[in-house]
């Protein structure tokens, strides 16, 4: 999720890149760096000062050399490797003279490292990008071009990448390739340019091209030319680009929010990439607590806030069905204070995306005094939660902006359900084959989100068909429960009005006295085992004048006789299913907050990291 900016040809070579990288912020920022190449040396400077760092190396900038026409600058959303300049791209060959930038994550870095170790190469970094640098550098030591080396060494490479690479031996070059990860490459008279996102280059170039997967484009100040993985020639796409700079920031969405909606297969991808070591175990970013520790495991207490608690939720339901191990999940302002248990076997599991909620790190501190293991379940790299677990798995989605949480939702789901296959791996509690069969549904999914996704029209129907509704009521059963809790919170942060999630099963127990004409009903009605009972909920509460919706799957035939309007989504595996489901619900809760005119990026009183008790 990191930003990538590269220009050739420019008479302000550092000038565009740091103005390029300011823009590029809204990628991450925990670290910043550049190099410039040019009369057989490379220069680099980097910093690592948190939101800070673009402007710590605008500084670190003031004694460059002048002189340099080709360079790069890259701001880091770290991955691999903790957020501090030895991490921060560019990296450097053992030669000095080649520099890389990388987004993305080299899933076979680990092999890959070892053998170039063995081959008497010096790693400066902890970062996955780093084996690039001295692959390139081997390639080119047996006479290869720039061009050339960049394209034979991403041959052994695994994963997702957009990559740019100078190389002070041959000047007045940048070679770029992507796999998954975005690149454009730019062009105005005698300069070219590339960037992760327009927004780097927008006001510079004035032509635009979308590099594909698996293509290596080599740009010089003439312009640029672009290969295949095989070495034959491609066209680039040229782009219409009508935006302004702050549309452009917005990847051309109209806030954030919709355009982190529409990245969660992404930050699915992201999430699961290099996830298998070779012996087939799960495998995690951080992990210092043993497999036997794990194994032996009594317990486990989730703590979270918010969106992240739903999201915990849904874990506990995988735990519990594949790895056999009692879980409960507390809301972490709650579990500090009611004196918890914590016996030898409890591991507590901290669910945050910024992994600064004050809330989440006091309940998993308590937990660490009391003794327990603590897992962190993370977005921000090197966040305190991270820093203070005993392990940590990082959910990969990217900044988050918008306040309202939604990519860091599944990429929660998708890292949770994981840790609970290792559970079970350990355990012995699934089959090896189910353990597969389970990790290839997961990278399934992403497919399945997209697919909801591209029925946003649908849903936007029924949101204007039902504007002027003030209560809602989101039922669910089993993960399905957790879903709508997600469900009604998104509708309640972003349109403010009344929305609350209930287990369809205790409908009975109370709210049905609400239920009346002119309340909507909406149910997660897609899991076959609560099908039956999610039916009778939605006849009661029709019977009682609520207008329903469903979201039900494709192949439900019977939903439309108690449902006034059906959203369809794919069918999943029941315990994938709340990744998919909630897809519908954020763009019912979305389209409602636009129609009403609401701020969807910053709804009141609503801060997107909630430092205070
Ligand atoms: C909901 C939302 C909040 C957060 C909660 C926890 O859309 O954004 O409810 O989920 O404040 O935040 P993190 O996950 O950063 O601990």
């Amino acid at each position: 999720m990191c930003g990538i900016i590269g220009v050739v040809g420019a008479p302000d070579t550092l000038g565009t890149l740091l103005e390029g990288l300011e823009r590029l912020e809204y990628r991450g920022y925990d670290s910043a760096g550049v190099a410039l190449a040019g009369a057989g040396t490379t220069w680099r400077a980097r910093a690592a000062a948190g939101t800070e760092s673009v402007a710590a190396l605008v500084k670190e900038c003031e004694s460059a050399p002048m002189g340099f026409s080709t360079g790069l600058g890259h701001t880091r959303w770290a991955t691999h490797g903790a957020p501090e300049a030895v991490n921060a791209h560019p990296h450097l060959d053992c030669s000095g003279h080649i520099a890389i930038i990388h987004n993305g994550i080299i899933e076979n870095h680990s092999e890959l490292r070892e053998e170039l170790l063995a081959r008497g190469h010096v790693f400066t970094s902890v970062t996955d990008s780093e084996v690039l640098a001295h692959l390139i550098e081997e390639a080119r030591r047996d006479g290869q071009d720039l061009t050339e080396a960049v394209r034979t060494s991403l041959l052994v490479i695994s994963g997702a990448f957009a990559i740019a690479v100078l190389d002070a031996t041959e000047p007045d070059v940048i070679v770029a390739a992507r796999r998954i990860s975005p690149l454009v490459v730019g062009t105005a008279p005698g300069i070219t340019y590339l960037a992760s996102d327009v927004p780097a280059i927008l006001d510079k170039a004035s032509a635009f091209y979308a590099v594909n997967d698996d293509e290596v484009v080599r740009l010089g100040p003439e312009g640029f030319r672009a290969i295949d993985l095989e070495g034959a020639p491609v066209r680039l796409r040229q782009l219409t680009i009508d935006w302004d700079l702050e549309t452009a920031e917005k990847g051309g969405f109209d806030d954030f929010m919709a355009k982190e909606i529409a990245e969660q297969p992404e930050a699915l991808r992201a999430t699961l990439l290099d996830r298998r070591r070779r012996d087939g175990a799960i495998c995690f970013d951080e992990m210092k607590i043993s497999d036997d520790e794990l194994r032996d495991v009594k317990r486990i207490v989730l703590v979270a806030a918010g969106t992240s608690y739903h999201a915990a939720l849904v874990a506990k339901y995988a735990i519990e069905r594949w790895a056999r191990v009692s879980c409960e999940v507390d809301i972490a302002s709650e579990y500090r204070y009611r004196d918890p248990i914590v016996e030898i076997g409890t591991l507590v599991i901290g669910v945050s995306q910024s992994g600064e909620t004050i809330d989440t790190i006091q309940a998993t501190r308590e937990a660490q005094r009391r003794g327990a293991r603590v897992v962190a379940v993370a977005n921000v790299v090197d966040s305190s939660l991270a820093r203070e677990a005993d392990a940590v798995i990082y959910t990969r989605a990217g900044l988050e902006v918008s306040v309202a949480s939604t990519k860091a939702f599944v990429a929660q789901v998708a890292a949770l359900e994981l840790f609970a296959l290792r559970l079970a791996q350990l355990r012995g509690t699934l089959l090896e084959r189910d353990v597969e069969a389970h990790y290839r549904g997961l990278h399934a999914v992403g497919a399945q989100v997209q697919l909801a996704l591209s029925r946003r029209a649908d849903v936007e129907a029924v949101a204007a068909a039902l504007a002027g509704a003030r209560d809602f009521f989101y039922l669910g059963r089993h993960v399905g429960y957790p879903t709508a809790l997600e469900g009604a919170l998104k509708l309640k942060e972003l349109t403010y009005l009344h929305a609350e999630g209930y287990p369809a099963g205790e409908l009975k127990h109370g709210p049905l006295a609400l239920i009346e004409p002119g309340v909507v009903v909406l149910a997660v009605a897609t899991d076959p085992s609560m099908h039956a009972k999610i039916l009778s909920n939605l006849a009661e509460v029709k019977a009682r004048g609520a207008s329903v919706v469903a979201i039900a799957t494709d192949d439900d035939e019977v939903i439309s006789a108690v449902a006034d309007f059906v959203l369809r989504v794919p069918a999943t595996e029941p315990l994938f299913a709340p990744m998919v489901d909630i897809i519908p619900q954020q763009l019912f809760a979305y389209a409602t907050a636009r129609a009403l005119g609401r701020n969807v990026d910053r709804p009141r009183n609503l801060a997107k990291t909630v430092t205070v008790e």
